[in-house]
């Protein structure tokens, strides 16, 4: 019997079904009819509820919000979302990168640090990681890194040594190696990380003018970290555990926030800064390039649908607005790339469509058909025409002549620079910003994932990896390894 308080059963197509609970038989005790189309709908949807995950970073958990500025950076950019008083709508992605979609969210692993801002000019990505480098700094090792980091062809399993064997034969990951084995490598929660773009990105002012910039997003809530043994077990107990801090936190009115501060490099200054600007295994040190506040994004409201709303969001580091662009970090030009086809394999070609990724402010494309399309195209349906179709304004954009390149094709790594090598930022994150217990934890986190199934020559080299970052710490990881 119908309950008069719920509205009543329909299928998809909105017709009222006979019942919730019993299929269509001939007779109570005889065979189910192929005509029970409801009980077909119902088989039919479940068989094809799942989606593909994403290749790295498949599981997260997300929630919206809104970001505001509250300082004028309008001398370095002219991006509306980033103009004094503007107030954006955010949807943030925080994620791990290895683990499968319902993997323990305590497994050692840099975080993703995900943000939409439904802007006014479109939609704007800012795709980042909870450390501001990264293991590599061309994106053709990409896809062979997160393969050592996932699993072995022939027994399915994770392998430290797979990892261990990329990570010493790609010395340029050492910093990121170290923040990962730091504390940093898991967050107590995803309120308690920072947040970085780690990439240089352009910013470009209302006269033209260019600059370079890093984002910095500071955890409101302060840094804190959970130990490799707290971890363990929380992995076997709640493998959501980060999932379920940001939803109740959320649900309980404690909304999460970050102050973003950006680093400003003055265009000309990259051609002759000491390192290379561009190199994403690198930072810039705040003494020559101190933080500058822009805005606070607070997080508001947890999803009500995981699936349309988490599961099916697309960032994407293509999506730039007017006043932002990327820079010559090979990585990013990777990147600009590899997305918008990893949506378009994982949610179809209109996955701009889903409504979570639909822009806020209008679409005048002129995308045609395609699965899964939803919104009608009119006529003309090609450019130029004279039927009244949009026309580009390039004086909206800052297309073309960003910047100058010229040069022999080659396949060679960026030219060096007087501080360009792979170990030095790493020893200082070390010794200039550990302290002695942060460093002891350090030393165990490296030797506890050696020891769990490392083996010669791997081993060796990652001595004497850690040897290069610096060499009290190699000597203590090498006594902890043989102990
Ligand atoms: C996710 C590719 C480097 C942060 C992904 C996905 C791909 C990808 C294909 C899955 C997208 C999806 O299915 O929705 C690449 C390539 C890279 C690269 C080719 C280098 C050439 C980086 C770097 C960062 C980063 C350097 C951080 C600074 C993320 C994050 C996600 C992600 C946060 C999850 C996005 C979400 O929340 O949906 N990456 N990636 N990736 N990547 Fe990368």
């Amino acid at each position: 019997m119908t309950d008069k308080k719920t509205p009543p059963t329909t299928t998809d197509a909105g017709i009222p079904v006979a019942s919730d609970e019993h299929s269509l038989t001939v007779g109570r005790d005889g065979p189910i009819v192929l005509n029970d189309h409801y009980l077909i709908e119902q088989m039919a949807n479940f068989n094809r509820e799942r989606i593909p995950e994403r290749q790295p970073h498949a599981k997260g958990s997300g929630a919206f919000g809104h970001f505001e500025v509250t300082e004028d950076v309008s001398q370095y950019t002219r991006a509306a979302v980033f103009q004094p008083g503007t107030k954006t709508d955010t949807l943030m992605r925080f994620s791990t990168v290895a683990g499968e979609r319902g993997s323990p969210d305590t497994w050692r692993d840099p975080r993703g640090f995900s943000i939409k801002f439904y802007t006014s000019e479109g939609n704007y990505d800012m795709v980042g990681n909870n450390t501001p480098v990264f293991f590599i700094r061309d994106p053709m090792k990409f896809q062979h890194f997160i393969r050592s980091q996932k699993r072995r062809a022939d027994n399915g399993l994770r392998d430290h040594d797979m990892q261990w064997d990329f990570w010493t034969l790609s010395p340029e990951s050492a910093h990121q190696v170290t923040w990962l084995m730091g504390d940093r490598g898991i967050p107590k929660s995803y309120r308690h990380m920072d947040g970085f773009s780690s990439h240089t990105y352009m910013w470009i002012n209302a006269k033209g003018e260019k600059f370079w910039v890093k984002y910095h997003f500071e955890t409101d809530q302060g840094n804190d970290f959970l130990t490799q043994e707290e971890a363990d077990k929380l992995a076997g107990e709640d493998s959501d555990y980060h999932r379920r801090d940001l939803f109740n936190s959320i649900a309980n009115g404690d909304h999460p926030s970050w102050t973003l501060s950006v680093q400003i490099m003055e265009f000309e200054d990259a051609k002759t800064y000491r390192l290379n600007p561009f190199d994403l295994t690198k930072v810039w040190p705040h003494d020559d390039y101190p933080l500058i506040k822009v805005g606070k994004l607070t997080l508001t409201r947890n999803p009500t649908d995981f699936h349309t709303e988490i599961e099916q969001a697309a960032f994407e580091p293509n999506n730039l607005v007017p006043g932002i662009g990327l820079s010559p970090d090979k990585m990013l030009l990777g990147r600009g790339f590899a997305y918008a086809d990893a949506h378009r394999a994982r949610l179809g070609v209109n996955y701009k469509q889903i409504p979570v990724n639909k822009p806020k402010s209008p679409v005048h494309s002129y995308s045609k058909d395609g699965a899964g399309r939803t919104e009608n195209v009119t006529d003309p349906v090609y450019a130029p025409n004279s039927k009244g179709g949009p026309s580009a304004d390039p004086s909206l954009t800052d297309d073309g002549g960003l910047w100058h390149a010229d040069g022999d094709m080659v396949r060679k790594a960026y030219t060096l620079r007087e501080d360009d090598d792979d170990w030095t930022q790493a020893g200082i994150l070390v010794r200039e910003v550990m302290d002695d217990a942060a460093r002891e934890r350090l030393v165990n986190n490296i030797a506890g994932h050696l020891k769990a199934g490392v083996s010669e020559p791997v081993l060796e080299r990652a001595l004497e990896y850690w040897h290069n970052v610096d060499a009290d710490l190699g000597d203590r990881v090498a006594k902890a390894v043989k102990s």
